[in-house]
C-alpha cells in the first residue's frame, strides 16, 4: 500500500463534466473552473479519463496520439494550468493510459499498413487461415470476431475491442520503449498518476491459437505471466525516479492472486488494481446483456473474498461502485427511489471504510442516477448499440432488447455532470453531446446545501480516512454473514477496531454486539439517532461504523 493508503481518488469523464465553450462537450477549462468544488470535496487525485487526439469511435479509447490533447477538450497549454492550479489544491493529475490498443488512426499502424515493417512489427498481424477464416477464433470483447483485415493483403489484425482500437505488440521491445517515453512524456508534465486500461490483457503469448474450448479466447490472453515482467520493468525504467506516483490497474477477469502479485507493495508493479466481479452480479449466467435482479449473497461473498483474500496476501485493491462503464450502482442496489440517500451513503461507507483506495466516480457524492432515454436514438456508445443489434439478431423483441440496454448501457454514468437546475443542468449552454438526466430533482447546488446529503456524507468519509489510520492500515475481515442482507467486516489495527455494518435491505434487522463494542465510539452513521446497544435492530439501508 505505501504512503497512499488514505488518498481518495475522484474520477472525471471529460466530456460530461463541465463544458467551458458552449459547444456542447466537457473541456479541460470546465475542469479547472471546478477545482475548487472537488478540492472541497476532500479529493487526492483527479484520475481523467482518455484526452488524447482520438477518432472517438470508443470516446476516446482509441488513441491516435499519446502524447498530445484532443482539439475537442483544449490545447497542451490548458492541461499544464490544470496540472498547476490543481497541485495548488494538493490534487494530483491522473492519466489514463490506453496501452493495450492504438485507434487504427495512429501513425504507426498507419505506418504499418503503408508497408514500413517496423510498425507493422508493433501490431499483432496473423496470417488467415487456409479456409479464409479468422487467425483464431476469439472474440471481440464489444461483439464479432476480434480479427479484421489488415489492408487487403492475406494478413489480419487482432483488435480485443472495437475494430478501430487495434492491439499492440507487447513482445516487441519498441513498442514498450515507446509506452514508457509516453509516461515519461506526460511525467514531465507533472502528472502523478496513471491508471492502466485493460492491464492484463497486454500480454499475449507467441503463438496466437484457437481456444480450444471455443470460448472468447480469454483465457488465452488474460493475467499471462510475462503481463507481471512487462509491469515490473516499466516501474523500474520509470517510476523508481519518481515519488509517490500512484498506478492503478483495471482488470478484465482477473484472479484474486493474480491482483495480489499485481500490487504487492515488494514486487513493484502497480500501487492497486480495480477488479469487477462485484458488479457482475446482475448479470444473468455471466451474461452482461440481461436483465436480472442483482444477486445479493454472491455480492457479499465476493466482497469479502476479495477483500479477505488481498488483506491477508498484502495486496492493494481499488475500489469503486461507480465508473464511466458501468451503469449507476444507485439503480443497480436501491431500487426503491424512497431510500435514494440512505442507501447511496450505506454505499459510500462501504467502499470508502473498506481496505483500499476509494475511488468516486463525478456525480455519485450528489447521488446521480441512471438517464430516463426513450429511444436507442439518445444512445452515443458503440458497445450499446452493438448489443442493441446483437439482442435483436437473438429473437429479442424491440422492447426487451431496450429494456436490458436501458439498464445496462455505458452511457448511464456518461450522461453530464449535473450541478444546477437551470439549463442543460448548467453543465453547457448549449444541447450536449449525450442528453441530460434529471437535474431539476439531483444536482450539485441542491445537495450541497444540505447538511444530511450526500455530498457531505463523502465529505466525512474522506475526512475519516485522513484521520483514522484503522481504516488506511487495518487489516479486513468479514463478520456476521448470518445476518440477512447485511455486509459487515472489521478492520483492525494496533490495538483499535473498527467494525463496519451495511444493510443492503430494507426490512429490518438485528444483530447482536459483544460487550466489548458496547464501549465503542460511533464513527459515522446515516440514520442521526443511531446508537450502540446489545442487541442492534438495523434500519433500512442502515450504515454504521463503530470504532472501539
Ligand atoms: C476499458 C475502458 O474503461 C472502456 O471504456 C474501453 O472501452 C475499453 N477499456 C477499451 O479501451
Ligand atoms: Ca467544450
Amino acid at each position: 500500500m505505501s504512503n497512499i493508503g488514505n488518498k481518495v481518488v475522484y474520477q472525471v469523464y471529460p466530456k460530461s463534466f463541465k463544458d467551458s465553450n458552449g459547444d456542447g462537450i466537457g473541456d479541460l477549462q470546465g475542469i479547472v473552473e471546478k477545482l475548487p468544488y472537488l478540492s472541497k470535496l476532500g479529493i487526492d487525485y483527479l484520475w481523467i479519463n482518455p484526452i488524447f487526439p482520438s477518432p472517438q469511435r470508443d470516446n476516446g479509447y482509441d488513441i491516435s496520439d499519446y502524447c498530445a490533447i484532443d482539439p475537442i477538450f483544449g490545447n497542451m497549454r490548458d492541461f499544464e494550468e490544470l496540472v498547476a492550479k490543481a497541485a495548488d489544491l494538493k490534487i494530483g493529475i491522473m492519466m489514463d493510459m490506453v496501452f493495450n490498443h492504438t485507434s487504427v488512426a495512429h501513425e504507426w499502424f498507419q505506418k504499418a499498413l503503408a508497408g514500413d515493417k517496423k510498425y507493422q512489427d508493433y501490431y499483432l498481424l496473423r496470417p488467415k487461415k487456409a479456409d479464409g477464416s479468422a487467425p483464431t477464433n476469439w472474440r471481440s470483447k464489444f461483439g464479432g470476431s476480434a480479427w479484421a483485415a489488415f489492408g487487403s493483403g492475406s494478413l489480419d489484425y487482432l483488435h480485443l475491442y472495437d475494430v478501430s482500437q487495434a492491439d499492440l505488440n507487447w513482445r516487441n521491445p519498441a513498442v514498450i520503449l515507446e509506452l514508457e517515453h509516453v509516461l515519461k512524456f506526460w511525467l514531465a508534465k507533472g502528472v502523478k498518476g496513471f491508471r492502466f486500461d485493460v492491464i492484463n490483457v497486454v500480454g499475449k503469448d507467441q503463438q496466437l491459437i484457437d481456444d480450444p474450448n471455443a470460448g472468447d479466447g480469454k483465457e488465452m490472453y488474460t493475467d499471462k505471466a510475462i503481463v507481471h515482467n512487462y509491469l515490473q520493468k516499466i516501474n523500474q525504467d520509470v517510476f523508481t525516479e519518481h515519488e509517490n506516483i500512484l498506478t492503478v490497474g483495471e482488470l478484465s477477469s482477473t484472479t484474486i492472486e493474480n491482483a495480489i502479485a499485481y500490487t504487492k507493495p515488494n514486487r513493484h508493479e502497480l500501487s492497486m488494481a480495480f477488479s469487477f466481479h462485484h458488479l457482475k452480479v446482475d448479470y444473468d449466467n455471466g451474461n452482461k446483456w440481461t436483465k436480472i435482479p442483482y444477486d445479493f449473497r454472491q455480492l457479499r461473498q465476493i466482497l469479502q473474498q476479495w477483500g479477505e483474500g488481498l488483506s491477508d496476501g498484502d495486496g492493494w485493491p481499488a475500489w469503486f461502485w461507480n465508473n464511466h462503464d458501468q451503469p449507476r450502482a444507485i439503480n443497480r442496489f436501491i431500487t426503491d427511489p424512497k431510500y435514494h440517500r440512505l442507501g447511496a451513503q450505506m454505499l459510500a461507507a462501504t467502499i470508502h471504510l473498506n481496505r483500499g483506495t476509494p475511488y468516486i466516480y463525478m456525480g455519485e457524492e450528489i447521488g446521480m442516477t441512471d438517464p430516463d432515454f426513450q429511444s436507442m436514438k439518445d444512445y452515443v456508445d458503440v458497445e450499446s448499440h452493438n448489443a442493441y443489434n446483437a439482442l435483436l439478431a437473438q429473437g429479442k423483441t424491440a422492447e426487451e432488447a431496450f429494456a436490458i440496454i436501458k439498464s445496462k448501457s455505458r452511457d448511464n454514468a456518461r450522461i453530464p455532470m449535473q450541478w444546477n437546475a437551470s439549463n442543460y443542468g448548467g453543465f453547457s449552454t448549449h444541447q450536449p453531446w449525450l442528453a441530460n438526466g434529471n437535474y431539476n430533482n439531483i444536482n450539485v447546488e441542491k445537495d450541497v446545501k444540505d447538511p444530511n446529503g450526500l455530498f457531505h456524507f463523502y465529505q466525512r468519509l474522506i475526512t475519516l480516512r485522513k484521520q483514522e489510520s484503522v481504516i488506511v492500515k487495518g487489516d479486513y475481515q468479514a463478520v456476521f454473514n448470518d445476518v440477512p442482507e447485511v455486509i459487515a467486516f472489521t478492520r483492525h489495527y494496533q490495538n483499535q477496531t473498527l467494525l463496519v455494518i451495511n444493510h443492503f435491505g430494507e426490512a429490518a434487522t438485528s444483530l447482536d454486539l459483544t460487550d466489548k463494542i458496547l464501549d465503542g465510539k460511533i464513527l459515522l452513521a446515516n440514520y442521526p439517532d443511531a446508537k450502540i446497544t446489545h442487541h442492534l435492530v438495523i434500519r433500512p439501508y442502515e450504515t454504521l461504523a463503530i470504532k472501539y
